[in-house]
């Protein structure tokens, strides 16, 4: 059971679209040469970005997903990572864009990129839609952040508290009441 919270609005629906269109024109220059991108999402959390973005890019991609998950309890934080689900597709030789939802510790997104490293990839860049810099545990930057935001707990666009609020069209901040 989770205790009694609110949720303050603080990324607006308008905010979060206007800077994926951005965001796309970047990635595209980055990969205007590709014949196919592999948009390679995240799960849970980077469902609905990865489905925005890439009708965002004006490219060929392809959309494939890996589920990555920390070990122990989900209130501390974890070092350990495995994979749940791993891709379906090869991406050795191929274009890569790795999607992540929010970079927090960055030991999640730092063991998804080191794994798929090992595979091969032509270009490998990632992205990721909220960043927590304060909370920084690992080197791990994306190649692209949508916005910068302080140690708060987030939800909503995908992003969960107890597998509840992911269907918020913005971020919001969970306040306990
Ligand atoms: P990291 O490995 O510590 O960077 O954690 C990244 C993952 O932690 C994200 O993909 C989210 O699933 C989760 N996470 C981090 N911060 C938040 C938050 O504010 N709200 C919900 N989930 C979060």
């Amino acid at each position: 059971m989770t205790k009694p919270y609110v949720i303050d609005e603080m990324i607006s629906a308008k905010s979060i679209a206007a800077r994926i269109e951005a965001l796309a024109g970047e990635i595209k220059d980055t990969f205007a040469d590709t014949d196919k991108l592999v948009v390679v999402g995240l799960l849970r959390g980077s469902f609905v970005f990865i489905a925005d973005l890439v009708r965002e890019l004006d490219l060929n991609v392809e959309v494939d997903f890996l589920e990555a998950s920390s070990y122990g309890d989900s209130m501390e934080t974890s070092r350990e990572v495995r994979i749940l689900k791993d891709l379906r597709g090869e991406i050795g030789g191929r274009d890569v864009l790795v999607v992540e939802d929010i970079v927090d510790t960055g030991f999640t997104l730092s063991h998804v990129t080191q794994l798929l490293e090992t595979r091969k990839p032509k270009r490998l860049e990632t992205i990721a839609l909220l960043d927590k810099p304060s909370r920084r545990e690992t080197n791990i930057r994306a190649t692209w952040t949508g916005f910068e935001i302080p140690d708060e707990f987030v939800v909503g666009y995908g992003i969960d508290y107890a597998q509840r609020n992911r269907n918020l069209p913005f971020i919001g901040k969970v306040r306990f009441t």
